[in-house]
């Protein structure tokens, strides 16, 4: 059959069809957000009638350190009653890795969901880290098969890299993100006086992938970050800032105009230095940080990018420099169960699907993709990372 569909669709001789959704993605950067003459948040929520219904989910570890939040939440919600409501009681879920590996978070909020009567077109949201941010995204997406999401980051991390994506999840199995749903969030607000209250060791964290996504998309990005490093590793908040949002911009960038948010393809520049950090996080029970697995990995894969011959020799020497300044430790002993760390490697690929497909740099800001890698080359790389000094490398 041939002609088009009233929309303009082409019908094809061989029965396939496009299926093709266009979805806004509303992005806000602004300080301060959860003060009652703050529109932002308001202003995202539209509802078609009456006041917006929100759910509130905060992450424990926020209410911990900062456990103003919860009121400022509500009076948040009262100065602006007339257009959004709250649509329950504000929970409150285990922040870490420990609210993705089990469902008790999951259930949680799908709960939370369904007891306050949420429809498709209320509002989640979700104000923590990254973890908690996957997790309820997770039930946002799978209750009635999506509730709106808006999400406010706390980590620098997240702010960085985790809120940005449209990848939720958690782990089963003992597999990292085992579970989870590839869908668009309505809206991330990113406040940079969230990450505030944060241990200097979380704060770090959001820097190693700040490098990583500099590394596969941005060399000034890079360059910024490598003549900041000893300001990050003094925790110069101003400096973080601006790092934080371009490092979110450029992920943005990627989903919008990367041609490929939900990773249809084998391709992931974004996971560079992943195969080995998902692995690494696992083989030490979540000792590691995500943020602290990911400086070990984009260390190992840049050394191996330049131990292949891919990148020059003094740029590796540059990336391991300056994740060594911002504060990262680039060497943990599990590393030397070599044999239990490639295992990441067969893991990264049934994740993924089709061919091994790791992402690797030809220089700074230049990603590749590769689709073996080379034990012997590994081991080197490994050897390498375990001096503490440059001079060992
Ligand atoms: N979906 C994605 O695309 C994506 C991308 C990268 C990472 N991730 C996931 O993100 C998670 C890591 O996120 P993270 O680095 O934000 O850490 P996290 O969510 O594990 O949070 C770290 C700790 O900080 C606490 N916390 C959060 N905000 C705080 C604040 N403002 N003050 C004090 N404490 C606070 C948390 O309770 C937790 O104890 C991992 O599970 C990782 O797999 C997801
Ligand atoms: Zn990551």
């Amino acid at each position: 059959m041939t002609g088009s569909t009233p929309n303009g669709s082409p019908h094809r001789p061989d029965g396939d069809r496009n299926v093709i959704v266009s979805q806004r993605y509303r992005f806000r950067a602004a300080a301060h957000v959860l003060s009652p003459d703050c529109p932002v948040l308001a202003d995202l929520m539209p509802a078609e009638v009456g006041p917006a219904r929100v759910l509130v989910i905060l992450d424990e570890g926020l209410t911990h350190a900062a456990p103003w939040t919860t009121e400022r939440v509500q009076q948040y919600a009262e100065a602006h009653g007339d257009r959004l409501t709250l649509a329950g009681p504000i929970e409150v879920v285990a922040g870490g890795e420990q609210t993705k590996n089990d469902w008790a978070t999951y259930e949680r909020v799908v709960r939370a969901i369904h007891d306050g009567n949420l429809c498709r077109h209320s509002y989640v949201l979700a104000i923590g880290g990254g973890a908690v941010l996957d997790a309820v995204g997770f039930a946002a997406a799978t209750a009635h098969r999506g509730v709106r999401l808006v999400r406010m980051p706390t980590t620098t991390l997240a702010q960085a890299d985790a809120g940005i994506g449209v990848k939720n999840g958690i782990n089963a199995f003992g597999k990292k993100n085992f579970l989870g749903t590839f869908t668009v969030p309505w809206a991330v607000v990113n406040d940079p006086s969230l990450p505030a209250t944060l241990s200097d060791r979380e704060w770090r964290c959001g820097f190693s992938e700040a490098v990583k996504v500099a590394l596969v998309k941005d060399a000034s990005l890079f360059e910024r970050i490598e003549s900041a490093a000893d300001s990050l590793g003094q925790r110069d908040e101003g400096v973080a800032r601006s790092i934080i949002q371009h490092s979110a911009e450029l992920h943005l960038d990627h989903i919008v105009d990367g041609g490929d948010p939900f990773e249809l393809t084998v391709a992931r520049p974004l996971d560079f230095g992943h195969w080995s950090a998902h692995k690494l996080e696992q083989m030490t029970g979540f000792r590691l940080r995500h943020g602290e697995a990911v400086a070990i990995g984009v260390a190992l894969d840049s050394l191996y990018s330049a131990l292949a011959g891919l990148l020059a020799w003094d740029d590796a020497v540059r990336v391991v420099d300056t994740l060594k300044r911002i504060g990262f430790s680039l060497y943990d002993d599990a590393l030397q169960n070599t044999s239990d760390l490639l295992d990441g490697l067969d893991e990264f690929r049934e994740h993924l699907g089709g061919r091994l497909t790791i992402a690797m740099i030809d220089s700074i800001g230049v990603q590749r993709d590769v689709h073996d890698m080379d034990r012997a080359v590994l081991a080197d790389a490994i050897d390498r990372l375990r001096g503490t000094s440059l001079q060992h490398l």
